[in-house]
This record gives structure tokens, sequence and C-alpha cells, in this order.
């Protein structure tokens, strides 16, 4: 008996111990964006082009998934002293051509098929490139906003431009959408993770199609995102109908036990007239 009672103890504060850790690891990424390095101390109090890095980036979609200067640029950020030796491996300041390579690191696919569009093959020769369109330090979160007349009429004129955005702007709205439904299912409590890491896959690899600034190939593959989309969309469909009919027999049970009480009310009442009446004949 006692043995079981210390089992459970243990077990209590296995879980115990479970909740803040997972509380810890959930703070973490938060930390790891506040992280002062040596690179973000010094530039921090530096005037000019040497300082405006920090400021712009602070508010970046980097700084937020904590991703700083030094993941970028290379060097040591603990070392005030050898923080930009490139024998720590301090990549300086990316020229025009080296850009694509140079966030490509990370971002893969993107590089890819933009090297293989009309943008990369006129890299260096007047095209656009990553910094162009998205910046360098303050990089936000992409959308079809970005695909503009003012931002896209710079070099040439806006209409194949406009054509590639009305291609996108249809699944992209879509995405958006279930994004949201996803949002308000779990703000209710209901486990999306796995729906929701299938959908941030479909979404970055349908944004990085838009870098192949080819209208015939994304219109070709809008029809293969949209039915793998319409899975994700009839899941979540089915799980509001769950919860509809859970809503539906809540209700029931409701009638039911007021309908219970108001008999039991009655009954109650004729009872004590039955009993008022034989107590004063
Ligand atoms: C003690 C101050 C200090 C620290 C620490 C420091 N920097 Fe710098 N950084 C400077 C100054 C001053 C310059 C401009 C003079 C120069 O290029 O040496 C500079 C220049 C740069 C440049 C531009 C280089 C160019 O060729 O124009 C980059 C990029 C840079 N730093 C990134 C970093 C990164 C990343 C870290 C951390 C790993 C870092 N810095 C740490 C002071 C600092
Ligand atoms: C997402 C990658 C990325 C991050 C993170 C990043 N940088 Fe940069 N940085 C660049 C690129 C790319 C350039 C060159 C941009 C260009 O040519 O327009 C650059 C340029 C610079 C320059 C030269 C600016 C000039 O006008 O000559 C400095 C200084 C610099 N970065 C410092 C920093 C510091 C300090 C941080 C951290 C707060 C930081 N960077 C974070 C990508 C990054
Ligand atoms: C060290 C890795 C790394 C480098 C280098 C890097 N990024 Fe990122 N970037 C990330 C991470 C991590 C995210 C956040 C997760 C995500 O959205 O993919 C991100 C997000 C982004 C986003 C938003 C994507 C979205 O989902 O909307 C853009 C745009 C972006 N980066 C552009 C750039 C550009 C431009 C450069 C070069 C100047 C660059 N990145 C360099 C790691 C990197
Ligand atoms: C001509 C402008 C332009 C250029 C050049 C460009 N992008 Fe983009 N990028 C966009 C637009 C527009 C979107 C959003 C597309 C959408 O919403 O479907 C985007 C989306 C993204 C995303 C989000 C997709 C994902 O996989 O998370 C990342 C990351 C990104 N770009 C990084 C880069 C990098 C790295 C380069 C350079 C190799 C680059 N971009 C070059 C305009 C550009
Ligand atoms: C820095 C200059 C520059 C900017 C900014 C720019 N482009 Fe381009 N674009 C080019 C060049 C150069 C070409 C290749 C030559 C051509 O086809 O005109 C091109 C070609 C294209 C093509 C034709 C591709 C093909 O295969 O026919 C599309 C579509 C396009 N750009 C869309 C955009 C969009 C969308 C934006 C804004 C997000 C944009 N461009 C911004 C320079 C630019």
């Amino acid at each position: 008996m006692t043995g079981t009672g210390a089992a459970q103890r243990t077990y209590r504060y296995l879980q115990l111990i479970f909740f803040l850790v997972t509380l810890i690891a959930r703070v973490d990424p938060a930390a790891a964006q506040t992280a002062e390095t040596v690179c973000i101390q010094c530039h921090g109090s530096q005037p000019g082009r040497l300082g405006a890095p920090v400021r712009e980036w602070q508010t970046s979609i980097h700084a937020a998934n904590g991703i700083s200067c030094h993941n970028c640029h290379g060097g040591d950020p603990t070392d005030v002293a050898m923080a930009m030796s490139p024998e720590r491996g301090f990549l300086g300041v990316p020229n025009e051509r080296a850009i694509p390579g140079f966030c490509g690191r990370c971002h893969v696919g993107v590089q890819e098929d933009y090297l293989a569009s009309a943008h990369g093959r006129a890299l260096g020769k007047g095209g656009p490139q990553c910094v162009t369109c998205h910046g360098n330090h303050a990089v936000l979160n992409a959308s079809p906003d970005l695909i503009n007349p003012k931002d896209c009429s710079r070099c040439h004129d806006y209409g194949r431009a406009g054509e590639i955005k009305s291609a996108v702007l249809e699944t992209d709205r879509r995405i958006t959408e279930l994004e949201r439904q996803l949002l308000s299912l779990r703000h209710i409590g209901i486990a999306t993770r796995e729906m929701e890491g299938e959908l941030f896959a479909l979404r970055n690899r349908f944004h990085r199609l838009f870098h192949s600034v080819d209208v015939e190939k994304v219109r070709s593959q809008t029809a293969g995102f949209q039915t793998e989309l319409g899975k994700i969309s009839g899941r979540i469909a089915e799980v509001e109908a769950k919860l509809n009919r859970r809503k539906l027999w809540g209700g029931a049970m409701v009638v039911l036990l007021v309908g219970c009480g108001i008999l039991s009310l009655l009954i109650y009442r004729s009872y004590r007239e039955e009993i008022d009446r034989s107590q004063h004949p």
C-alpha cells in the first residue's frame, strides 16, 4: 500500500518537473530573441550606419525567431576583441552578387527558385536580389503585399508583376483563412499542432513559388496546392461538426434538466396541496 503511495508521489513530482520544463522551453525562444551579444551591445551604441542595423533588426521576423547578427554575418558573439575576426568566421558585408548565397544558407528552396528565374539570371545586371524586395535588417513576414506598383515598376512595367500577383492571391487568401480557423480552434483548447505544421509547410512551399516569377508555373501548380489545402479544410470541418454535435447534446441536456426541474416542482406542489387538504379538511 505504502509502496504504491510512494510511487504515486514520485509520479506527481515527475509530472510537476515535466510541466516546469515545458514552461521553460516555451519561454526560451523569447529569451533567444533578446540575448545580448557583444555585437548588439557595441553596435547598439554606435551612431549612423553602424548602429542603425540593431534598431531595424529588433522588430524583424529574424529577431522574433532568434536569428541574430552573427547568424548572418558570422563572427564570435561572445568575445569583444575577436568578434569580427575572419578566424572566428566573420563574413563581413556581402556584395550584390553574393547576397542570394548569403541568405540562401538558410532559405535553400527560395534561393533555388530565385536563381533559376528571370530575376536570378539578371543578378548583377540590373535584376533584383533578396534585399531589393525584403530589405536587409527590417525583414518582415512575406506576403503578396510585397508585389505592388511602387516596388515592382522600378525596373519594368507592372503588367507581368500584376499577373503573378493575381495568380498567387486566391491561394494566399485561402491559406490566411485556414490559419485564422486553426487559431480560433486552438483558442478553445482543440489540439491543432499537427494541422498547423502541415499548413505552415504548405504556406512556405507556396510562397517560395513566387520567386520563379513565372506566371505559367504558378498557375499550373496552383491546382495541386488547392487540393492539399482542401484536405486540411475538410479536417477542420470535421472537427467543427463534432463540436456542433457536442453543443447540440449539451443543449438537449439543458432542456432535459429544466424539464425535470419543472416536473418535480409540479409534483411537489400537488403533494403539498394533498397534505394541506388532509391537514385542514
Ligand atoms: C567593440 C565594438 C564592436 C563589436 C563587439 C562588434 N562590432 Fe561590428 N563593427 C564595429 C565598428 C567600429 C565597425 C566599423 C569599422 C570596421 O569595419 O572595423 C564595425 C563593422 C561591422 C560590419 C560592417 C563591416 C564592413 O565591411 O562594412 C558588420 C557587418 C559588423 N560590424 C557586424 C558585427 C557582428 C556580427 C559582430 C558580432 C559577432 C560585431 N560586429 C561586433 C564595432 C563592433
Ligand atoms: C538576415 C540577415 C542579417 C542579419 C540578422 C543582420 N544583418 Fe547586417 N546586413 C545583412 C546584409 C545582407 C547586409 C548588406 C545589405 C546590402 O547590401 O544592402 C548587411 C549590412 C550590414 C552592415 C553594413 C551597413 C552599411 O550601411 O554599410 C552592418 C554594419 C551590419 N549589417 C550590422 C549588423 C548588425 C549589428 C546586426 C545585428 C543587430 C545585423 N547586421 C544583422 C544581413 C543581416
Ligand atoms: C541563419 C539563418 C537565416 C539567414 C542567413 C537568413 N534567414 Fe530569413 N529566416 C530565418 C528563419 C529561422 C526565419 C523564420 C522562420 C520562417 O518563417 O521560415 C526566417 C524568415 C524570413 C522571412 C519571412 C518568411 C515568412 O515565413 O514569411 C523572410 C522574408 C526572410 N527570412 C528573408 C531573408 C533574407 C532576405 C535573408 C538575407 C538577407 C535571410 N532571410 C537570411 C533564417 C535565416
Ligand atoms: C522581386 C522581389 C523578390 C525577390 C528578388 C526575392 N523575394 Fe522573397 N518573396 C517575395 C514575395 C512577393 C514573397 C511572398 C510571395 C507570396 O505571398 O506568395 C516572398 C516570399 C519569401 C519567403 C517566404 C517563403 C518561405 O519559404 O518561407 C522567404 C523566406 C523569402 N521570400 C526569402 C527570399 C530570399 C532568401 C531571396 C533571395 C534568394 C528572395 N526572397 C528574393 C519577393 C521577393
Ligand atoms: C531591380 C530591378 C527589378 C525589380 C525591382 C523588379 N524586377 Fe522583375 N525583372 C527585372 C529584370 C531585369 C527582369 C528580366 C528581364 C525582363 O524580362 O524584363 C525581370 C522580369 C520579371 C518578370 C518576367 C519573368 C519572365 O520569365 O517573363 C516578372 C513576372 C517580374 N519581373 C516580376 C516582378 C515583380 C512581381 C516585382 C516586384 C515584387 C519585380 N519584378 C521587381 C528587374 C526587376
